[in-house]
């Protein structure tokens, strides 16, 4: 059998290099202009006609195996590199159609909830007023409910549309340096009302000398969210900390609630979109299962990583670890 011939005839990339020279290339490469067609003998930088392309199979080298994703001539190319012996072998397919996929549904979501923004506070300036001028005790009690519901929507409007826009990868970080705990009593306040509201006491035990290195606006929306759940998922007379320490160059927040906890079967699932996990009580506190996610993006556009200990019953702690950067 003629192997060449059939590397030739595959519908992805296959790149094999022997130290930096280039030894093996198939048609599907040259066709892609991604590999130039006297690619006999050079070196890789030479033959690669991306330059992100070089930059992967640079990093490739000094890899056993590797998988990165880049843009060329207006496609996406995932390489998957693998070292056999002497050789490195890198495979290339186009990831074009699902990456175009997820970037009409973004557009689509984003479009959507740029369109009903304004007439849900339109909707929601309506209700207000009818409800100040109402003294009807009946209607009254209507007009809250619908009030309620408004409120909902628009929430739900504003976290698609910051999830869309921290999902696009054009989400860039604003670092500063800043005192966390002013952060904390900042959110809290932004709380207060539910707090209350569920008799949930909190305390903030971030010293106030503790400097946190982030995007501070940024933070302030994953704090939100997290202290949210806590207070949301408590019992009536519970209690929430937010508690926070540097081990080397590893900022670690902790939020930690004696709330009714999440059973562990469910814990793999809660950073999805739209995942709650028990519907209908979540709904009838108003949420929709955006939170988590947009918390997990914040986490991992600062490289940093996101833990979770529940106990059912007994509560849950979130963990944060962001990275120093210097
Ligand atoms: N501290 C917590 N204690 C118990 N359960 C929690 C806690 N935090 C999250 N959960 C569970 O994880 C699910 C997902 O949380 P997430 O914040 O993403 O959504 P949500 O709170 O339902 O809605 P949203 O935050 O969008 O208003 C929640 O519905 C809840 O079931
Ligand atoms: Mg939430």
């Amino acid at each position: 059998m003629n192997w060449e011939e059939v590397l030739n005839a595959l519908g992805e990339g296959v790149l094999v290099l022997k130290g930096s020279e280039v030894t093996f290339v198939n048609r599907f490469l040259v066709e892609n202009q991604l590999v130039r067609e006297d690619w006999k003998g050079k070196h890789y930088y030479e033959a690669i006609k991306s330059l992100p392309f070089i930059s992967i199979v640079g990093r490739a080298l000094g890899k056993d195996s590797l998988s990165e994703e880049f843009q060329y001539l207006e496609r996406f190319y995932r390489v998957v590199s693998k070292r056999i012996g002497e050789m490195l072998v890198c495979e290339v397919s186009d990831v074009s159609s699902v990456r175009k996929y997820e970037q009409s549904k973004r557009e689509f979501v984003d479009n959507a909830s740029h369109e009903l923004k304004t007439p849900i506070s339109v909707l929601r300036g309506i209700v207000e007023t009818l409800l100040e001028e109402e003294e009807d005790q009946r209607k009254r009690h209507f007009l809250e409910k619908a009030l309620r519901r408004v409120e909902q929507m628009q929430n739900l409007v504003e976290d698609l549309l910051t999830l869309t826009k921290l999902e696009s990868g054009r989400e860039r970080l604003n670092l500063s340096e800043f005192k966390l705990r002013e952060l904390v009593e900042e959110v809290y306040d932004s709380l207060e009302q539910e707090f209350v509201k569920k008799e949930v006491s909190f305390e903030n035990l971030v010293s106030e000398d503790f400097k946190m290195f982030a995007d501070r606006q940024k933070l302030f929306l994953l704090l939100r969210n997290l202290m949210d759940n806590a207070v949301k998922y408590n019992k009536r007379g519970g209690k929430v900390w937010v508690r926070a320490k540097k081990e080397g160059n590893k900022q670690i927040l902790e939020v930690e609630d004696t709330g009714i906890g999440i059973p562990p079967e469910h814990v793999p699932f809660i950073f999805e979109r739209f995942y709650r996990v028990d519907k209908g009580r979540s709904r009838e506190m108003g949420g929709t299962g955006l939170g988590l996610s947009i918390v997990k993006h914040i986490v991992f556009l600062h490289g940093g990583e996101i833990m979770v200990h529940s106990e059912p019953g007994e509560g849950s702690r979130f963990s944060i670890v962001i990275p120093m950067y210097n």
